[in-house]
């Protein structure tokens, strides 16, 4: 199980928090769609759900039971298959299946007290999932979790199941990307200005950054707020992005530089050394802060960058052979969209979670 230090900040009230810190920590993650699902668990027979009557098939798709809703947002399950092409799985939120749900989600966050775990005994054949998104910063620790699950669902790539952006590799290279027309310099999005949730990093470099270079600033920090159809076009239309995690952790890097990279943007990062945002991004698609002395030389870059067209450009040439994507962004409302992806890789079920939070409560 990952680590579980930090403040616990997290009680005072969900919504706060969630327009501040836990959308922050929303890992962004995607994976090519695949309607592959794992051949159905072995279960002993006593515990078979069906009788394997043709009738029946359909009733063979593994379950995964999400025991709590993250924040008590809920999405369509059926929007797994209209997103993702995810359908053969059973994904479902009714506990009446608990007896016979191959694994079972639990969501760090809804874990009030150990009452409102799943029951024991569990189903021998049954897994529980623990999922968490968030940073250690922003997480608080539970006691009486040790040794009650199965696998581990998080950002961090030592997790059982890590959910983690990818960006798919092209077969054929692409030579028609067009970057984007720009009219501003450097952009930020930020919604969050909360130092109980470790903002603080991020704040001072930021304070200090914007002394020798203009920063547009959107979002509800700084009551400009981006609505869902303005958030990829505004960030396209800025030469670079702040992409600056709201706490600095190992493999804690999220949709805050993948808003960029989709948009055709250069993020400029601040988070975990350069060496682990390579370990999931190419080294020539971002700048990190760290990659100059001070904050002074850094703000000279951009504004030389500026100035040089063919150096900007090379930082768009990873996309002869790579593709990001948008992560997904739903108008509707303040909701949490979660998918599920099962595959079967080395005999070992993976499941793979998405979750997206709208722009309204990211940064
Ligand atoms: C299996 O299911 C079919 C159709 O639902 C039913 O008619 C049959 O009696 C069941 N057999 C057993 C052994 O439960
Ligand atoms: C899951 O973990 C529990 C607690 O450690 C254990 O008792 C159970 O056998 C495990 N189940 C599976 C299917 O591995």
């Amino acid at each position: 199980m990952s680590n579980t230090n930090g403040p616990s900040l997290l009680r005072l009230g969900v919504i706060v928090t969630l327009a501040g810190v836990i959308s922050l920590g929303v890992v962004f993650f995607w994976f090519s769609p695949s309607n592959k699902c794992p051949p159905p668990v072995f279960r002993p027979v006593q515990y078979a759900k069906t009788n394997n009557s043709l009738t029946d098939k359909a009733e063979e798709k593994p379950i995964l039971l999400l025991w709590v809703w993250p924040e008590n947002y809920r999405f369509d399950f059926s929007d797994c298959k209209k997103f993702y092409n995810i359908d053969r799985c059973q994904l479902t939120d009714d506990r009446a299946l608990y007896n016979s749900a191959d694994n079972v989600i639990v969501y760090h966050r809804a874990i009030t007290d150990l009452s409102n775990l799943p029951p024991s005994p569990r189903p021998p054949f049954q897994r529980w999932i623990w999922l968490h998104l968030e940073s250690p910063t922003n997480t608080k620790r539970i006691r009486g979790l040790e040794n009650l699950f199965n696998l581990t669902l998080s950002y961090r790539q030592d997790a059982d199941i890590p959910v983690r952006m990818r960006l798919i590799t092209r077969k054929k290279p692409n030579e028609d990307f067009v970057i984007p027309k720009k009219d501003k310099l450097v952009c930020w999005i930020v919604s969050n200005k909360d130092p109980s949730t470790g903002v603080d990093t991020r704040n001072i470099f930021y304070r200090e950054f914007s002394k020798y270079i203009q920063v547009t600033l959107f979002g509800k920090a700084f009551a400009r707020f981006l609505g869902y159809d303005d958030y990829y076009p505004t960030m396209a239309s800025c030469k670079f992005y702040l992409a600056f995690e709201n706490s600095i952790h190992k493999d804690y890097i999220t949709e805050k530089i993948n808003g960029p990279l989709a948009a055709g943007t250069v993020p400029v990062v601040l988070g975990p050394p350069r060496r682990n945002y390579e370990n999931f991004v190419p080294a020539e698609s971002f700048i990190h802060v760290s990659d100059f002395p001070d904050v002074k030389s850094l703000a000279e870059y951009l504004l030389q960058l500026d100035k040089d067209e063919d150096a900007y450009r090379k930082y768009f040439n990873w996309r002869k052979h790579l593709t990001p994507s948008p992560h997904l962004i739903l108008q509707r409302q303040e909701f949490i969209l979660l998918t599920f992806n099962y595959m079967f890789l080395d005999q070992h079920l993976l499941l793979i979670l998405d979750q997206h939070y709208s722009p309204k409560i990211q940064t």
